[in-house]
């Protein structure tokens, strides 16, 4: 059985990003859905000396080996100040340097949401246009505006934008 990796990009407990990501990966058939809470790869803040000084950590390692059993992904960015969270961009830059191409030149389809009209528009187009360098086959890219507006008990209840995302969810299986 193929396996999707699936994450909200973003470190809160109730992360709306985390939602938006599971549901997206419901949406998607025979696969096994590995959901990642990014609490648990929580690690000391990249740098080049602490690189050379004690090596990777191990929760790198470990998001990495996760990455690796991976046939695609769904990512669901949250935006902090117009850009990924610190969270994501810590395990991402720590995890590039164990491999550059992150995503393993597999499908990957790219997410964001937040309480706002402009639904993460700008931490999304970061991703699209970087992750391609990392290794991410991009199937596309879908915006949630307003998350509280349109999303409750775990589903989109917005029919027009549930549609758009279900065409997605379905390039993603046929990349699979
Ligand atoms: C430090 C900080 C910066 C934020 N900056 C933005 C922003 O630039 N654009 C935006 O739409 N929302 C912004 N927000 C609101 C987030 O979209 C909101 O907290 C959302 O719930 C984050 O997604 P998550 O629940 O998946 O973590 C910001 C929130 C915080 C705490």
């Amino acid at each position: 059985m193929k396996k999707v990796i699936v994450f909200g990009a973003s470190n809160s407990k109730n992360s709306i990003n985390k939602q938006l990501a599971i549901y997206a990966g419901s949406q998607l058939e025979n696969v096994e859905l590995n959901v990642l809470d990014l609490n648990d790869f929580e690690m000391p803040i990249y740098s080049i000396d602490k690189e050379e000084e004690t090596g990777f950590p191990k929760e790198a390692t470990a998001f990495n080996s996760e990455l690796e059993t991976a046939d695609g992904f769904v990512i669901s960015f949250a935006e902090h100040n117009g850009s990924y969270t610190a969270a994501f961009k810590n395990i991402f830059d720590w995890v590039s340097r164990i491999d550059p191409k992150v995503w393993r030149e597999k499908p990957v389809l790219f997410l964001a949401t937040s309480p706002g009209a402009r639904g993460g528009a700008s931490v999304l187009e970061t991703a699209v246009s970087r992750m391609p360098y990392q290794g991410a086959v991009a199937i596309g890219n879908y915006s949630l505006p307003s998350f509280y507006d349109h999303f409750k008990d775990g589903k989109i209840t917005n029919s027009e934008l549930d549609a758009q995302l279900k065409e997605l969810t379905v390039k993603l299986q046929k990349a699979l």
